[in-house]
């Protein structure tokens, strides 16, 4: 297994490029089930879970074709092969349920295997079950599997979530767009990538309207076709990038970057100390000068602060002047970076969903551990500037989600290297 080692205490000037959304590219990709022409999706991330979601779709008869280096896919479900998604592949990567929904709108039967829990909670996907539900889907449970049915189709609905889901919500807004009728979703997520995902079923001849707001609107179509839909960047990298010149000082541009995208995040940063400004080529971030000011945080739903920001902010945190507070109320188990980060003399004490932590002047590298893709990249931001070393372990976490991020971090003059267990 590779690890990562980083040396602290360099500024970090320069400019760093934002890959497109991996959490919009694995939406996007079970898209092509609903059509049998092609859906190429351009600006996608170079990302193992990228991978392992063509791994998915092959193993169903999608045809998955990757160029230029992976940052295009194009993907053909003229000959679907089966409509099962295996517990081996399902069991890696829990967007994988967001085939259920497609498959079942256009062939009427599908079978998933339930994801199962992960590092940072239960993770149910019951919301999943009973908005295809709504939609007339028969669900049994049978060892592990979801097995679906829709005998004669799916049908237009009303489905008011109970709470937020940004892949409930995906996957019932697929499955709505070849439903008979009109399907109305309440309290939808409002997350960045629903608003992508509807923009490129849009684009394949479906009727949404509402994306990107809580009430979204689905006029069910006979059939989808092909289309070529630009992958939205990355929010939670750019968000982790914000982090690094404001963690190391210096200034960074984060091309390709967007406010409207981390705007809650982006406020937090301003009251923390650091300079965000949007210009013609992305956000540009400065430190201050001096210590940064603790400040508190809360996790929630689109517009609100990130849950997938929240091991990264906490790394910034940890040398704050002053006690900050951060609650997370995405995910029950989501601060295990904090006793990492305590090895590295921060100080944290964690009560249930609660966080407090009390800013010190600097952190110590020390040999620590990843324990999932935020928190492992939360580990590297923090390196950047603790004081001499820090070795990331397991590092397999972070290439699910951040591209070539050592390349990224030492352009701008940070000392990162990967090292791997064979050399
Ligand atoms: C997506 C993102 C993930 C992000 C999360 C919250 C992808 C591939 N992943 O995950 O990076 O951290 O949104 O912004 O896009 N829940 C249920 N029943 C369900 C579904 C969800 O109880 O059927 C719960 C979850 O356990 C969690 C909360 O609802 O506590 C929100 O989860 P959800 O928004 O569905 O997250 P994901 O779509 O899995």
């Amino acid at each position: 297994m590779d690890s990562i080692i980083v040396t602290g205490g360099r500024q970090l000037n320069g400019q760093i490029p934002i890959a497109g959304a991996k959490n919009a590219c694995l939406t996007l990709m079970p898209a092509t089930l609903l059509t049998d022409e092609p859906l190429t999706l351009t600006n996608a991330p170079r990302l193992s879970d990228i991978r392992t979601m063509s791994v998915l779709l092959e193993s169903l008869g999608v045809e998955v074709s990757s160029l230029q280096e992976g940052k295009v896919q194009v993907m053909s479900s003229a000959n679907l092969t089966s409509h099962k998604a295996d517990y081996d592949i399902v069991r890696k990567m829990r967007a994988s349920i967001l085939v259920l929904g497609p498959m079942l709108a256009r062939d009427h039967q599908a079978v998933v295997s339930l994801p199962g829990g992960c590092a940072i909670g239960a993770r149910p996907v019951d919301l999943h079950l009973k908005g295809l539900e709504a939609l007339g889907a028969e669900i049994e449970l049978i060892e592990g599997y979801v097995h679906a049915r829709a005998p004669g189709g799916l049908r237009g609905a009303v489905f008011e979530f109970p709470f937020v889901s940004v892949g409930a919500t995906e996957n019932i807004l697929m499955a709505a767009t070849l439903a008979r009728g009109t399907t109305v979703l309440k309290n939808a997520a409002r997350e960045p990538e629903i608003r992508d995902l509807a923009d490129c079923l849009n684009a394949m001849g479906a009727r949404i309207d509402g994306a990107g707001t809580s009430t979204i609107t689905i006029e069910g179509v006979d059939a989808l076709h092909g289309a070529t839909h630009p992958v939205v960047i990355d929010r939670i990298e750019l968000g982790t990038y914000m982090l690094a010149p404001a963690i190391t000082g210096g200034e960074v541009e984060l091309l390709g970057g967007r406010l409207d995208l981390v705007a809650a995040f982006a406020e937090k940063l301003d009251e923390a100390g650091i300079n965000v400004a949007e210009g013609e080529n992305g956000l540009k971030v400065t430190r201050r000068n001096g210590r940064v000011n603790a400040v508190n945080v809360e996790t929630a739903p689109f517009p609100g602060f990130p849950t997938d920001l929240q091991a990264q902010m906490m790394a910034l945190l940890t040398t704050a002047e002053g006690v900050s507070v951060l609650e997370e109320r995405i995910f029950e188990n989501r601060f295990m970076h904090a006793p990492e980060l305590m090895r590295m003399g921060a100080e944290i004490e964690v009560h249930g969903g609660t966080a407090t932590v009390t800013g010190v002047e600097r952190l110590k590298g020390a040999p620590v551990m990843a324990t999932d893709l935020r928190a492992s990249v939360s580990l590297i931001l923090a390196g950047l500037g603790a004081e001499g070393e820090t070795v990331v372990n397991r590092v397999y976490h972070l290439d699910r989600g951040y591209e070539r991020v050592e390349e990224k971090l030492s352009a701008c003059g940070a000392k990162i290297e990967r090292v791997s267990e064979n050399g």
